[in-house]
């Protein structure tokens, strides 16, 4: 079983550099699927909410047509078709595309990962007493220990090939989501809503792209999700010490 959690993810980078976004998201996702499908390994590929140009309120299912607004999406997309594309030349092959969103969680060793949404506010939280966040980008957060225990069952049932919505259930704007997490580290700030005009971002995002899953159970609300992962993540509890000294 292969797993593709890489990615070119830097989304506004990605788009001066459409061609290293295309090379990681794209062209390499077809080198990985090819030589999975050769081996006969099950292949899961995890792709994006921002596949969808996010222009519907009523969220987005496994069926409805992609539409990316930004390069990183296109690129997205592309490796998404890569992936269909293989899985026509190998019958039988079992591949999953599972699209996510919005993930939070232990962020790894890795170097070159981007900062995490979750600890650059709990960083400016601790120096701060007002921040200001965007209230915009209606999605789903999702831990990605939910993640990956919903790409687990998905292997082990071994539900038809295909292309899988997994994120937690519900959905809050970048505002709603830090205003959540500082709630429950009982930070006394006060975080303020800003609409997107006032931040520059150089890739459009799409305003509403909750993933509605229309194959499977959805998975726990993200709340709960997220109140557990608090419980254990250094930097919510060094801000929680923070607050009660
Ligand atoms: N974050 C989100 O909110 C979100 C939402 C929807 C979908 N996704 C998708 O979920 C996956 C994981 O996202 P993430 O946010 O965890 O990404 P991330 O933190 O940016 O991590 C991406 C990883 O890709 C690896 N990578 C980058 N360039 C590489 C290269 N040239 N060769 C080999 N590995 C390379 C890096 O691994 P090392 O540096 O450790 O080697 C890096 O840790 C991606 O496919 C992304 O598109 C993410």
């Amino acid at each position: 079983m292969v797993v593709n959690a890489t990615g070119y993810t830097a989304v506004d980078r990605a788009e001066g550099d459409r061609q290293g976004a295309e090379l990681l998201n794209a062209v390499a996702v077809a080198a990985l699927a090819e030589a999975s499908a050769m081996v006969g390994a099950v292949f899961v590929h995890c792709s994006t909410d921002y596949v969808f140009d996010g222009t519907r309120s009523q969220g987005w299912g496994e069926h409805d047509t992609p539409n990316p607004l930004s390069v990183y999406g296109c690129s997205k997309l592309r490796g998404e078709e890569q992936v269909q594309s293989i899985a026509e030349q190998y019958p039988g092959w079992r591949w999953y595309i599972v699209r996510t969103s919005r993930l939070f969680g232990d962020p790894g060793r890795s170097e070159s990962a981007k900062r995490p949404f979750l600890a650059s506010i709990f960083a400016r939280a601790e120096t701060q007493d007002r921040i200001e966040v965007i209230d915009a980008d209606m999605a789903s957060p999702t831990y990605v220990d939910d993640l990956a225990r919903a790409i687990a069952e998905l292997v082990l049932a071994r539900v038809a090939s295909g292309i899988y919505h997994r994120t937690n259930d519900g959905a809050c704007t970048w505002y709603g989501f830090a205003r959540s997490a500082l709630a429950r580290v009982g930070w006394k700030g006060v975080v303020l809503p800003i609409p997107p005009s006032q931040y520059a971002r150089p890739a459009p995002r799409p305003a509403y792209s909750v993933l509605r899953t229309t194959k499977l159970p959805p998975l726990r609300p993200w709340e709960s999700a997220l109140q557990e992962y608090l419980a254990m993540s250094p930097s919510a509890l060094q801000l929680r010490s923070l607050q009660v000294r």
